[in-house]
């Protein structure tokens, strides 16, 4: 394997770029085309209608995919979760019941600490479940069974293409958990199928505004804190905004659960402080434009991430809006990610970071 930049400077715009492809690639592995089902080559060797419990372990960006899967198990499937990252799980002593589900989310598969909690896991009597992207890593092999993220090799430091192909991957095991537990009928599986199918479009898509991104990432660069709000599955990928834009420019940004925003961040928030707010459609994205009002209200510079319905009703209240195509909102994360890239991406590059290789940082962390 050669890397190569394509007609890209740095590797993270190319990743950023194949995403199109690559996660319709992943998608196209893991559901049954004409069937309109989610379709795994092989039959689990556990039963997802006996499990009392999921647990989701790992670091990092593949962290936060576990968490916005979370949401789709307990709500496609009806299935608790518990979700840690693996340096703290690791050593929780956490009581497992034989028999349970262990899940482990790794782009690279060689991650000490996740490598450590399903040790752990399989110590426990868990059967072990990971979803990698390096077929051959330690943690593919350790593992009872593996549903593989084809992302290719991602080689910028900050993981793209990775999280949105675990995204992918996560979201046909919710449905499968779902199916399995009886929870989703046929009818709505065939729609969530669907929309699985639509995303690499709606990728290409919510690409298009990377001009407009590029314009809006000059803002960040001039910040020395940005917030990220969402609410839903946009809680964690508020988590992983504010955690790209950390990692390559350097800039202090947190992610928050936008109604948690008034018990202590709207302290912060004056008219230096940009507000990221990710406001997919769905049932909370008018209880996230009531926050923006909330934020608007203290003179904050909303940056919404939204489409013509979440614009027009936030319109008074945001500095900027990147309009999002129309999506189905169970997917949305997948979309929504594209944009929040691009922000980080660009305001590194305009402050003349070094994206593909921030400093004190490690693609894989292979040591505790
Ligand atoms: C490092 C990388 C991150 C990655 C995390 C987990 O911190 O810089 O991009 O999300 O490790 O890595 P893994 O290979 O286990 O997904």
């Amino acid at each position: 394997f050669l890397a190569d930049k394509g007609n890209h400077r740095h590797f993270m715009a190319k990743e950023i770029h194949e995403q199109p492809e690559v996660v319709g690639r992943t998608i196209a592995h893991y559901v049954d085309m004409a069937a309109l089902r989610v379709a795994f080559a092989d039959p689990f060797p556990f039963d997802f209608k006996s499990l009392s419990r999921l647990t989701i372990c790992a670091c990092g960006t593949a962290y936060l995919a576990g968490y916005v899967a979370r949401y789709w198990f307990e709500k496609l499937a009806r299935l608790p979760v518990d979700i840690d990252v693996a340096s703290e799980f690791r050593y929780r002593e956490v009581p497992m019941t034989p028999g349970g589900l262990a899940l482990f989310i790794s782009q690279s598969g060689e991650t000490a600490d996740t490598l450590a909690s399903l040790r752990y896991a399989k110590r426990e009597g868990q059967h072990v479940l990971s979803v990698v992207n390096v077929a051959t890593s330690t943690i593919a092999r350790e593992s009872d069974t593996t549903a593989a993220t084809l992302a290719g090799p991602e080689i910028g430091v900050a993981s793209t293409k990775a999280f949105t192909c675990q995204l992918a991957v996560l979201l046909a095991l919710a449905v499968a958990a779902g199916r399995a537990r009886g929870v989703l009928s046929a009818d709505e599986e065939r729609r969530i199928v669907e929309a699985m199918i639509g995303v690499p479009s709606l990728m290409t898509e919510a690409l298009k505004r990377e001009v407009d991104i590029e314009h809006l990432s000059r803002e960040l660069a001039k910040a020395s804190d940005v917030l990220y709000l969402g609410r839903g599955t946009s809680f964690p990928l508020a988590l992983e905004g504010a955690l790209k834009l950390k990692e390559t420019s350097y800039i202090h940004a947190e992610g928050y659960a936008a109604g948690e925003l008034k018990h202590g961040p709207i302290a912060l928030v004056d008219e230096h402080m940009p507000v990221v707010v990710l406001a997919p459609p769905g049932e909370l994205m008018e209880k996230t434009v009531s926050n923006i009002q909330e934020v608007a209200a203290r003179g904050g510079r909303i940056i919404l991430v939204g489409d013509a319905r979440a614009a027009h009703e936030a319109a008074l209240d945001t500095f900027a809006t990147i309009e999002m195509p129309d999506v189905d909102p169970i997917v949305a994360p997948l979309v929504y990610a594209l944009p929040v890239q691009l922000l980080a991406y660009h305001a590194a590059v305009f402050m003349g970071k070094d994206v593909d290789q921030p400093r004190n940082l490690a693609k894989s962390v292979t040591v505790e």
